[in-house]
């Protein structure tokens, strides 16, 4: 079985460095918030190129702390995408405001961004941009509309800590950059976390106190506020890792210049393609594919450990009924949807893994073919 991702791995090199961490936080007394917070945000918001960072318990929460710190709430409309993990909507969605869902340009799964001003309403007040499978969306662009329109930015760079568009990382353009550590990103810890990062002092001070229960100050509370801290010893795991981050994502980019030689010979298989000027850092390695659920299902059975990032675009959840979405309101979205699957993508695999990945995707393929 070729896995999407092999945890194991990394953790046979790294392992020992990891117990080592642990072990001391664990001896240390220190649970929360202790030193290993404070220098990680230090060192996140350097590699970043921010002036802050928070350490919180998901990249949920930063998207939902974010929204919440810009004042953005009940009867507010934030414009994002509809081809991304649930978490991006529904933390509009908590934070009492109204997703606004806006096409893909296909080339890159990403919000198309000429398509943000026809979705612009007297009520619009941000854009979440998703850097989606570890690809920048076209923060140019994005941000022009955002200072034209006087509208917030706030990054979802779960799935891209490390990419950069035009050589600056993302999570530096907009108010807010959000990040996910859940074990199977780019910089997975081993449960959750997430993190925010910012330039704007204020904005630093009410995230800090809003993921601290809504008060600056121990026992006294200004507003409603989350118990959403970064967990110690997540801190102490993610300090070990950190330094990796660029390595890992060189060898991810690596083995997906490998995977476009590979498949250039089956033009009916396409290969994500990356926009002009920008360093994208694979978190996934997705292809679009005819007859998709099938060639998956044959996948599984074939041990390789292929994945659908997202079955079901967001505007066509249930969970997002009410706001009247139908089918084939985002027709490039929806088309995507049906074709895209990702392949086993991770820094370890081998030159001979991704052969037999790309040899058994096209014996399904065919096998579809011939059974359709
Ligand atoms: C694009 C995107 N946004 C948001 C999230 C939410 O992050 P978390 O799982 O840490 O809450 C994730 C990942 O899970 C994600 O991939």
């Amino acid at each position: 079985m070729i896995p999407i991702l092999d945890s194991k791995r990394q953790y046979a090199k790294i392992g020992g460095e990891i117990e080592k961490a642990v072990t001391e936080v664990l001896a240390s007394g220190s649970y929360i918030l202790g030193k290993h917070n404070k220098a990680f945000q230090t060192e996140f918001a350097d590699f970043v190129g921010t002036k802050y960072s928070v350490g919180l318990n998901s990249g949920t929460d930063a998207l939902h702390l974010a929204l919440r710190a810009l004042n953005i709430g009940r009867g507010d409309e934030v414009i994002t995408t509809a081809f991304t993990f649930v978490a991006t909507a529904s933390a509009i969605g908590l934070a009492g405001a109204t997703p606004v869902f806006v096409d893909i340009n296909p080339d890159t799964f990403n919000i198309d961004a000429n398509k943000i001003e026809a979705a612009i309403t007297p009520k619009t007040k941000a854009i979440i941009p998703v850097h989606l499978y570890g690809q920048p969306a076209e923060m140019d662009k994005i941000m022009d509309i955002a200072k034209r329109h006087n509208l917030k930015v706030v990054e979802d760079c779960c799935q891209a800590i490390g990419a950069e568009y035009k050589g600056q990382k993302v999570g530096s353009f907009g108010d807010f950059g959000c990040f996910s550590f859940y074990p199977t990103k780019n910089l997975g810890g081993m449960g959750d976390g997430g993190m925010i990062t910012c330039n704007d002092e204020n904005l630093y001070n009410r995230v800090i106190a809003l993921r601290n229960h809504g008060g600056a100050i121990r026992y006294y509370h200004d507003e409603l506020g989350v118990n959403s801290r970064l967990d110690e010893i997540q801190a102490a795991i993610l300090r070990v890792k950190m330094p990796y981050v660029n390595e890992w994502n060189k060898k991810r980019r690596e083995n997906a210049y490998r995977y476009n030689e590979m498949f250039a010979k089956y033009p009916e298989i396409l290969t994500p393609k990356e926009i002009d000027n920008s360093y994208c850092v694979y978190h996934q390695y997705t292809i679009r594919i005819e007859n998709r659920d099938k060639v998956h299902q044959l996948l599984q059975e074939n041990g390789v450990g292929a994945m659908i990032y997202y079955p079901v675009p967001l505007h066509l959840q249930k969970l997002h009924k009410e706001l009247g979405y139908k089918e084939g309101d985002l027709p490039l979205t929806e088309k995507d949807t049906k074709l895209v699957m990702s392949l086993p993508m991770f820094p370890e695999i081998t030159p001979e893994e991704q052969q037999t990945v790309v040899d058994t995707v096209v014996k399904c393929l065919n096998m579809t073919k011939q059974t359709v």
